[in-house]
């Protein structure tokens, strides 16, 4: 009732004016697609890979049939991500692969969606002519009429951003479902402008989603047996909605309370948190609500004052320290991640030893590394040149990968000897006799069997670690846990 997205019709005629003579109705897309298969395969974060539930559900609605085989689909949809390099090196690597279907099948489509069709736009059929659709982020709803365009032999792309688009009404397709944690997105878009970073160009403004559909859709994947829900974007933290009638400010820590209130049974996650934006109400929240779980995952790219300002990252090494003592004070035994950029433009041996040492500092369980890559268009490669060279930044990213290791190991030791409630959510891979599923603090964890099934609280004793993994067995039987 209170969605501000664009309609079908509305998106419509946010099409240039060149295409305003062909559009078809949805009866004509239906026909058009009627017994037609697509594949769908996702590459980079995992907002990426719910917009591609987005994207099912919308081809599904038009008739399309999802295939997990692409040599039999006539429709192959690559999901792209842009943020580094070697993420579209990749990309264009498994395009080479795909391509060799239209040898026996000519009439098949492949479009390129996501980011790096946002980045690259209609270049990517023009000069390289390596897909036969390109669809931006935000034109996800246009799919089933720029399919019907390729299909005539036109330029099928569409990369509008839109300062309003967040699917709301769209209920997503989960695809490889554990049926037991699911992802909802609660905005899109970033306004941030970190100077390294490709995202604000390929996804638009921020925008945030109405705090009611997120809400319906928690509690419908509640009702389907779903035990944790992922709330995603960009920066949570600025996630800000009013509501058309009352004019109420939705901020995140409210949004986190009314899906926290869909069932005590409903572990809440979220991800990404900003270091300048995360509040102490947000923290105070997490420490209120048993089921929100106790996890961050806070970005920090470097250890060094100099460096984060030319980052435009709009915190220094002590902001970022206050942000981790205030986790640690309000919500006490939380997990804590991070991201680490090695090799920024400009950054010395020294300032490469302040990642290190906010490393120690902080003592990470796990981290997502990198090293810099430059990315066209951005703040940093218009005004910084990327200097470090790649031996030096290759390095200093084993340096940070070989301390992280360390600080994971010591992390998941600390945890042998405790007892953990642990959601399960699958069979373990080492072994069909084992289940495994994650604590609070995102730890998985592998134990045997027994009698716990996908989607039961069972409580599990830690009796070894690796890096990666706390091993252990259940020390109640599953009927006394509390589902
Ligand atoms: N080079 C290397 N890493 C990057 N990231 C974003 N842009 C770049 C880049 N140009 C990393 C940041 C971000 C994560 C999602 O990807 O650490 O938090
Ligand atoms: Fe990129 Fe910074 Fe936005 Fe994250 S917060 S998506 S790193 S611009």
């Amino acid at each position: 009732m209170y969605d501000q997205n664009p309609t079908l019709d509305q998106q419509e005629s946010l099409l240039p004016d060149d295409r305003q003579g062909e559009v078809l109705t949805r009866e004509e897309m239906e026909q058009a697609a009627a017994g037609r298969l697509f594949y769908l395969e996702s590459y980079g974060c995992q907002m990426n890979f719910s917009d591609s539930e987005i994207v099912a559900s919308i081809l599904h609605q038009h008739g399309f049939g999802l295939t997990r085989q692409f040599q039999e689909a006539d429709l192959i949809l690559l999901n792209t991500c842009a943020i580094r390099d070697n993420a579209e090196q990749r990309v264009r690597n498994r395009l080479q692969e795909l391509r060799t279907v239209k040898k026996q099948k000519p009439e098949a489509l492949i479009g390129m969606l996501g980011c790096m069709a946002e980045r690259l736009k209609a270049r990517l059929l023009e000069e390289e002519q390596l897909v036969d659709i390109v669809c931006g982020p935000d034109a996800y709803r246009d799919l089933p009429q720029l399919v019907a365009s390729a299909d005539s032999g036109q330029k099928a792309v569409n990369v509008l951003l839109s300062r309003e688009e967040t699917y709301s009404d769209i209920a997503p397709l989960r695809l490889d479902a554990n049926g037991v944690t699911g992802f909802i997105s609660i905005m899109r878009g970033c306004d941030n402008m970190c100077s390294f970073c490709v995202v604000p160009f390929t996804r638009g403004r921020e925008r945030s989603r109405n705090a009611f559909t997120i809400v319906a859709e928690a509690q419908d994947l509640f009702n389907r047996g779903y035990r944790e829900v992922t709330l995603l974007g960009q920066n949570v933290d600025s996630y800000k909605w009013q509501h058309p009638e009352t004019d109420n400010w939705y901020h995140f820590a409210d949004l986190l309370k009314l899906v926290a209130e869909v069932s005590p049974l409903l572990r809440v996650r979220f991800s990404t948190s900003h270091p300048k934006d995360i509040t102490d109400e947000v923290l105070h929240t997490m420490a209120a609500y048993e089921n929100i779980c106790n996890y961050i995952h806070l970005p920090v790219q470097s250890g060094n004052s100099r460096i984060l300002e030319k980052m435009n990252r709009t915190y220094d090494r002590d902001w970022y320290m206050e942000r981790i003592d205030a986790i640690r004070r309000i919500v006490p035994d939380c997990g804590l991640s991070t991201d680490i950029i090695a090799g920024f433009c400009s950054e010395t041996e020294e300032e490469h030893q302040d990642t290190l040492s906010l490393m120690e500092q902080v003592q990470f369980d796990m981290s997502y590394m990198f090293f810099y890559s430059e990315r066209p268009g951005t703040l940093a490669a218009r005004k910084y040149p990327d200097d470090v060279p790649e031996d030096v930044k290759k390095r200093r990213l084993n340096e940070i990968i070989a301390l992280q290791n360390i600080h994971s190991a010591n992390r998941y030791k600390q945890d042998i000897g405790k007892t953990f409630k642990v959601l399960v959510e699958k069979t373990s891979r080492r072994s069909a006799e084992d289940m495994c599923g994650r604590t609070d603090q995102n730890k998985m964890v592998v134990f045997p069997k027994e009698n716990a099934a996908a989607g039961d609280y069972v409580f599990v004793k830690i009796t070894d670690a690796t890096s990666a993994t706390l091993i252990g067995h259940m020390t109640e039987p599953v009927v006394a846990a509390v589902k």
